[in-house]
């Protein structure tokens, strides 16, 4: 096992987890704006499929156990990638102690600075988004009906600040996973000229279809299409 954990602390191997972990939260966060679609076939359609959430894998296992799985491998992948962040971060600054004056990035894309911002209000809006629409705490004014997720997100969403916020995590969840994508390649060795090309398209079209889409929801309740 000592050659895992060397392999773990060192720059690459942290690098690898974050490429592994993030395909993990990416996909995760693809199906979910998939399923969320459903918004717009209708409240017995979005409840439908919530109702299916946890009762896949039966009658082969318990209800929810597959949930379950589900959410304690969400939690997991989040951990190893904020930490392999973080400590990514402090090995960077510890290779140079004195930090640049003027920074200048003739290189880095405002995706790339802003990485780790973006990751602090992806983890504030997650937890704001659990207590919303999954435990149903009062932290805005709608009205919370245990079992109804289409009723809980059209009366969330039409409050104007709630959405707004919704709006700008979701830009900033954009922007993350542009350059999470971009990056993944680097780290996993994809990373030729020719292909260059290809995976800046691919980053840019998975991160646009999923901001999209994301954003459309606050912005349809807001606008009267979805009531
Ligand atoms: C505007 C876009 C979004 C909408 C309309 C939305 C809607 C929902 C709804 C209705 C639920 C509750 C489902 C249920 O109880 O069955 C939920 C759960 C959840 N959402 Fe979202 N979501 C959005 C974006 C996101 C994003 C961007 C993330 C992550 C970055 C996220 C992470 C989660 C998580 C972790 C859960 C809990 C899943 C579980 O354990 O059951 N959501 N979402």
């Amino acid at each position: 096992m000592s050659w895992l954990t060397n392999f773990y602390r060192s720059a690459v191997g942290k690098k690898a987890v974050m490429a592994v972990t993030g395909v993990f939260l990416f996909g995760w966060i693809f199906a979910h704006m998939v399923g969320n679609l459903k918004l717009y076939l209708g409240a017995e359609h979005l409840n439908e499929y919530a109702k299916w959430l946890r009762v896949m894998g039966s009658p082969a296992m318990p209800n929810s156990s597959l949930l379950w799985l589900a959410r304690a491998a969400l939690v997991v992948a989040t951990w190893l990638h904020v930490q392999a962040a973080t400590q990514l971060t402090l090995m960077n600054r510890a290779a140079r102690p004195i930090a640049y004056g003027e920074r200048e990035y003739p290189a880095a894309t405002y995706a790339a600075r802003t990485m780790r911002w973006g990751g602090v209000i992806i983890i504030l809006f997650v937890i704001y988004h659990l207590l919303h629409l999954t435990l149903g705490v009062h932290v805005n004014p709608a009205p919370f009906i245990e079992g109804d997720p289409y009723h809980n997100v059209v009366a969330g969403f039409q409050i104007w600040w709630v959405s707004a916020f919704y709006i700008i995590a979701n830009l900033a969840l954009g922007l993350h996973l542009y350059h999470g994508l971009w990056s993944m390649f680097q780290s996993l060795g994809l990373n030729t000229p020719k292909f260059n090309a290809w995976r800046r398209n691919f980053a840019t079209a998975f991160a646009a279809i999923i901001t999209a889409a994301n954003i459309s929801f606050p912005l349809a309740v807001m606008l009267g299409f979805v009531r």
